[in-house]
């Protein structure tokens, strides 16, 4: 069994590298398919799933308007891992994860929205209202993913890692997922560029999860906090099943 499963992600690996090469030339060439990722908020979101990838050879770049204070952190994760301020992780990433709390959209899309033009952006933001005030109503009126789209115009956003709490993800993306009982946790990603939710399953694979592209940034609100399919923690198939999606 477990042999099996470890030929078969070998093979999924080798044929998403090809598709991630085929999506991004300029992959960082340490591994085939290994790729540089930049983190903008690397506080339990951020943290948490960027840690996932180092541990799993992705060398990524976490920032913070004080990169300073992240240097106990990367010493710990070691060579791959890196601190630097949001312009230097967007310069630094293949691909960029936002993982900043969702009032922060406004002025941080006027600090780096242009440097994420044509860049594969993945979203974990959500809008609470007790915290984002007048972004919660926005994202109400709008929807989640229409909504980050409009504040980073151009980017190849994908929404992800945004469907359940951070020790969640630690947990079940420990090991690389292989521990969870019963299968992987899936996590739902919706977008609408194809190539960059080719990128974004191949990096939820990658955290230790089973990716599920649920539909494209208007669908995004079908796993947002509220929602029925919100915090689930459920293997792909279950997911699907429960968002009424082909298995
Ligand atoms: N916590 C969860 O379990 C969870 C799960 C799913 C989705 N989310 C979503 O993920 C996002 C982050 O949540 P979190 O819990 O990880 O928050 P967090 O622990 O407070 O970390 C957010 C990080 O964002 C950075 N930040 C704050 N304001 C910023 C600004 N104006 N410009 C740039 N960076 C800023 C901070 O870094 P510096 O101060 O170092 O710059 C901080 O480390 C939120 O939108 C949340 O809804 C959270």
């Amino acid at each position: 069994m477990r042999s099996d499963h470890t030929t078969r992600r070998s093979a999924l690996a080798l044929a998403a590298g090809l598709s991630l090469a085929a999506a991004m030339p300029a992959l960082a060439q340490d591994g085939a398919r290994k790729i540089r990722i930049g983190v903008i908020g690397a506080g339990n979101i951020g943290g948490t799933v960027g840690t996932l990838w180092v541990k799993d050879g992705h060398e990524v770049m976490f920032a913070s308007r004080h990169p300073e204070t992240l240097a106990p952190m990367v010493s710990e994760l070691g060579p791959k891992a890196k601190a630097g301020t949001p312009e230097e992780a967007i310069r630094f990433g293949d691909a960029v994860f936002i993982a900043v709390p969702y009032k922060a959209y406004p002025d941080l899309a006027k600090e780096i929205g242009p440097s994420l033009k044509g860049k594969i952006v993945l979203d974990a933001g959500n809008a609470t209202q007790k915290r984002d005030g007048a972004l919660y109503d926005e994202v109400q009126a709008n929807g989640l993913g229409i909504t980050s789209a409009k504040y980073f115009p151009g980017a190849k956003l994908v929404r992800a890692f945004s469907s359940a709490n951070y020790k969640v993800f630690a947990k079940e993306g420990a090991n690389g997922g292989r521990d969870r009982t019963g299968g992987r946790m899936a996590i739902p990603i919706a977008g609408d560029d194809p190539a960059a939710l080719r990128v974004a399953e191949q990096l939820v694979r990658d955290a230790g999860f089973d990716p599920v592209v649920i539909g494209s940034l208007k669908d995004a609100d079908k796993v947002a906090i509220g929602a029925p399919a919100f915090g689930q923690n459920v293997t792909a198939s279950e997911l699907r099943e429960k968002l009424g999606l082909a298995n």
